[in-house]
Formats: structure tokens, C-alpha cells, sequence
């Protein structure tokens, strides 16, 4: 891919770091709002998928799988896309981030409870169900609250999209 090229007048042309005409953002595969926003449709469809199934074995799989998903999810937004987001907005909007925070914990908490447990568990069904609406609760704020003021700020989405992709790809390997 060339990064240079000459102009008319024999003088090489250096486009942007950003080009003005794509903002800071990006609309591209890598593009961090979206990979996010993939993985929350992701988890939505196996919440969905778990409700329709009656097997305890099938139960068991994919509430291992949607607790697998959920943890690798809130990693690399732990890791990587809060930290970058802190960076970019506003003192008066971290109170956001510090909320995702403590929705993380909440979600954590009904995962190793889901972890701990089997669908023999009069309890499991409704874990999941309160796990589902917590997540729910938490995946709209971000959707409506966070990535719209992020989309207004000078977040490299891509850079950020690129490193949660690779820390993804960690985490489900290891
Ligand atoms: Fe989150
Ligand atoms: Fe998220």
C-alpha cells in the first residue's frame, strides 16, 4: 500500500496520519465501536438461542459459551477500550466509564455464580435470565450513551479496534 505519492508538481504528498475527509473514526472491519457492538449482538443472539433450549447438557454448553464471550468482552473493554475512552472525553463524562465499571462487576458476579453451578440448579434458568438483563441494561448504555460521544471525540477507532482484535484473539486461545 503506498503512503506517498507525487503531486503534479514533483513534490511528494504526505496524506494525514487522519485524512480530514474519514474524521477520526472509521467505518472499516477494525473499526472499535463496531467490533464491540458485534460482539453485544453476538451474546445477545446465544441469550436468545439459551432460552429456547429445554436439554440441560445443551443449557450447560451454552452458558459455559455466553460466560466465555462475556468475560473475553469485558477484558479487552477493561484493558484496552475504557482506558482509550477515559483518554479522549470529557471530565464530566468519565462518570460514564466509572458506571460501566461497576455494571462489569455486577456481570462478573453472575458469571462465576453461572460458572460455579449446572442447569440441575433451581436457580440457573433465572441466573442466566438476570445475567441477560443486566447485560442488556448495560450493552444500551453503552450503545446510546457511550459510543455516540465517542464518535464525536478524536478516538483512533481503528488503533483501538486493531488492539482489541489481537488481545480477542489472546484470550481465546489461551
Ligand atoms: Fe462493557
Ligand atoms: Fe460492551
Amino acid at each position: 500500500m503506498a503512503t506517498t505519492k507525487a503531486t503534479p508538481s514533483g513534490k511528494t504528498f504526505k496524506p494525514p496520519i487522519r485524512p480530514a475527509e474519514a474524521g477520526y473514526g472509521s467505518t472499516g472491519e477494525s473499526d472499535a465501536l463496531r467490533l464491540l457492538k458485534a460482539d453485544h449482538d453476538e451474546v445477545a443472539t446465544m441469550f436468545e438461542e439459551y432460552e429456547e433450549s429445554d436439554d440441560d447438557g445443551e443449557k450447560q454448553e451454552m452458558a459455559q459459551t455466553i460466560c466465555a464471550a462475556l468475560t473475553v468482552h469485558a477484558e479487552i473493554e477493561e484493558e484496552i477500550f475504557y482506558p482509550a475512552a477515559r483518554e479522549v472525553l470529557e471530565a464530566q463524562e468519565l462518570e460514564l466509564v466509572n458506571e460501566a465499571d461497576v455494571e462489569h462487576a455486577a456481570v462478573k458476579e453472575l458469571v462465576s455464580q453461572i460458572e460455579a453451578s449446572d442447569p440441575t440448579d433451581d436457580h440457573f434458568d433465572a441466573t442466566i435470565k438476570v445475567l441477560k438483563e443486566y447485560v442488556k441494561h448495560h450493552v444500551r448504555e453503552e450503545e446510546s450513551e457511550l459510543f455516540p460521544r465517542l464518535e464525536a471525540r478524536e478516538l483512533d477507532r481503528e488503533a483501538v479496534g486493531n488492539a482489541l482484535a489481537a488481545r480477542k484473539a489472546e484470550l481465546l486461545l489461551a
